[in-house]
């Protein structure tokens, strides 16, 4: 069985989607995030602030690559683990890229309460979201294998959705 990789913006629904499918399907979850913060001890905020982005995006990289030996996982991606080319490459090896979508509107209602996500630190508005979705669309896109968008739909909907589309 191949790996599913879910991909897609800040809070689209990456892991709790990851969690469901799971369960339907019995596979374990990988989630990129918690696995870092686990690995580094320190929370994603203090990765950015102490370490800096790039030295986030080089563990994002590396932990991808690593996942590429194993099988039937769900590996839920950090937002912007499809940015990099050499990323996107790694996660086809042994794995259908899922994107999730959903409206700047969405977004901003689940991270409005969030202070995890140092990007939307002082940027938590519609604007900011839009422009920043915007710049990644094409990425997002390029990766894909299927999409689901996930606005107004409930989680079981998206997954069976995704999982007709598998
Ligand atoms: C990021 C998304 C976050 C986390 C980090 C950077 C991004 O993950 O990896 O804050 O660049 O979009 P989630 O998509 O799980 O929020």
């Amino acid at each position: 069985m191949n790996n599913i990789v879910l991909i897609g913006f800040m809070g689209t629904g990456k892991s709790t989607i990851a969690k469901s499918l799971s369960e339907i399907l019995s596979m374990t979850v990988l989630e990129m995030d918690e696995e870092i913060v686990r690995r580094e001890g320190m929370s994603i905020p203090e990765i950015f602030e102490s370490k800096g982005e790039t030295y986030f995006r080089d563990l994002e990289t590396d932990l991808l690559i690593e996942m590429q030996s194993q099988k039937a996982m769900i590996i839920s991606c950090g937002g912007g683990v499809p940015l990099r080319e050499r990323n996107v490459a790694e996660m086809k090896k042994n794995g259908k890229v899922v994107l999730l979508t959903a409206a700047p509107e969405t977004i901003l209602e689940r991270v409005k309460n969030d202070d995890n996500r140092p990007l939307l630190k002082g940027n938590k508005n519609v604007a900011y979201i839009t422009e920043l979705m915007k710049q990644r669309q094409r990425k997002y896109e390029a990766a894909a294998d299927i999409i689901v968008s996930v606005d107004k739909k409930s989680v079981q909907e998206i997954c069976r959705e995704l999982m007709e589309a598998l």
